[in-house]
């Protein structure tokens, strides 16, 4: 459900309003002042805004505009005792949703909410219906190898209910995304998904990361901090990395999915959160279990429902796809018409993808940048794989990559020197001695 923000000096009338939007079950910020209530949107968007017209120096007019300025699609339900033809007109004007007189009834305001709420569901709609197949969302899953199909069939039937998921993959094979496609397909879309990476995070820190620390609960905590775990109240977090989770933090781990409680570091009790966890690993769970290296009972927790995703060489018909997927993509993005040859598909489809879709995510990228108006064929393919193996290994100079650079950036601009030098930064007698220096 949507998130609200209400503005209303009058403390009585912003309890009443408060409350009832809660019994509703939507989650409401409320505030008493325009410069809060701008505050507020200068942080956060809300689908839906409910003002008072006259609050104090500013108006609810004051609030519209900048609801809008943030979120065009965001619907303002203004309210007022004295409204008058004028400010109906300019909140009219200014694109408010509704306008409401005071005193309302309580089931006219939740109306108004409700068909707000459908409006925007209409626009989402249409979206969607122009959208051709190559211009799908950025978070859309592409693959249609069985394997991928046996993935999407999983997730959604997993994803309506609060099943705790755990995926597995090499690296770059799309975790994260599954996760995300979860989250998106389930009830708890609306709320926040939040992925961490608890592989990053030093293990004396994780307790606090993901639970929260109050204030002096060790040195430096100069004030209480939410933990991850709290800040996904009602929506979901992905524990990313779940096998580098060390052993000691493992039990409180397993308390927390059994209890749906945390005790945030320093304090005296636990408190109650509505989490969805989903979990993901590139590592072999069995053999960190085997090994005592994750404790069985917590892997049995997290192991409820589990989606393997198979590496991209296993998947070679998927390549196709996703090869086009990215070129759009990235020819779009750049404004580049670099076409896919025959020999250049198959040079991608024969290569063994060590980082699996996001190596060929990046190489993509990288020769529709560099092929601007051009062919990628086979030779051109075999090229960028090249430099890209190199450069995995980080034994490149600074002057290295500063060739390098150079040679992308004039290739993009299909060798206009002064309109590389311009994306480059430098002047333009700067980059002719430096390719005079590099021989280029
Ligand atoms: N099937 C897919 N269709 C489209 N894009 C994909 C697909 N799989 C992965 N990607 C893209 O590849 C990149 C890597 O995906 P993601 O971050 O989900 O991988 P991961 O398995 O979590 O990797 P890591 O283990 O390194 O964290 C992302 O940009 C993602 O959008
Ligand atoms: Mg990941």
């Amino acid at each position: 459900m949507s998130r609200l923000l209400v503005v209303e000096d009058d403390a009585a009338v912003r309890t009443t309003v408060v409350t009832f939007l809660e019994l509703e079950g939507y989650s409401v910020d409320a505030v008493a002042s325009t410069s809060e209530a701008l505050e507020r949107l200068s942080e956060n968007s809300y689908p839906i805004v409910i003002s008072d017209i006259y609050i104090d120096d500013r108006t609810g007019l004051d609030v519209l505009d900048a609801a809008r300025n943030k979120d065009p699609e965001c619907s303002v339900i203004l309210m007022t005792a004295r409204g008058t033809m004028e400010t109906v007109m300019a909140a009219t004007r200014g694109g408010a949703f509704d306008y409401v007189a005071k005193p309302f009834e309580i089931d006219r305001m939740l109306d108004t909410i409700k068909r707000a709420e459908a409006a925007r569901q209409d626009k989402e709609d249409d979206k969607e219906n122009v959208a051709g197949p190559d211009d799908l969302p950025e978070s859309e899953m592409i693959g249609s190898s069985a394997a991928m199909v046996e993935i999407y069939k999983t997730a959604s039937l997993v994803a309506p209910t609060d099943a705790t998921v755990v995926i597995e993959g090499e690296t770059g094979t799309g975790k994260e995304l599954v996760a995300r496609m979860i989250h998106r397909f389930s009830a708890r879309a609306n709320q926040p998904f939040v992925p961490v990476d608890c592989g990053s995070i030093a293990p004396a820190l994780i307790e606090s990361e993901l639970f929260g620390a109050l204030k002096g609960a060790y040195t430096g905590a100069d004030r209480d901090r939410m933990g991850v775990i709290e800040s996904a109240n009602r929506g979901t977090v992905l524990l990313d990395e779940i096998g580098d989770i060390e052993l000691n933090f493992q039990f409180k781990l397993l308390r927390f999915l059994q209890e749906r409680e945390i005790r945030p570091v320093g304090a005296a009790r636990g408190k109650q959160v509505d989490v969805r966890v989903l979990a993901a690993t590139n590592r072999d769970m069995q053999k960190l279990v085997d090994d005592g290296k994750f404790r069985e009972d917590l892997w049995f927790r997290l192991n409820v429902v589990r989606i393997v995703i198979p590496p991209l060489r296993e998947r070679r018909g998927d390549v196709p796809l996703l090869a086009r997927f990215f070129l759009n993509k990235y020819n779009a993005r750049y404004e580049h018409s670099a076409r896919l040859m025959e020999s250049g598909l198959k040079a991608l489809q024969e290569y063994t993808w060590p980082g699996n879709v996001r190596q060929l995510q990046h190489l993509v990228e990288r020769l529709t940048i560099l092929a601007a108006n051009g062919r990628i064929d086979a030779e051109a393919v075999q090229q960028a794989l090249t430099s890209m193996e190199s450069r995995e290994e980080p034994v490149e100079t600074l002057a290295e990559a500063e060739v390098e650079q150079i040679r992308r950036v004039l290739a993009a601009t299909g060798g206009n020197k002064s309109r590389a030098a311009q994306i480059l930064g430098i002047e333009r007698k700067t980059l002719y001695r430096k390719l005079e220096r590099i021989k280029l």
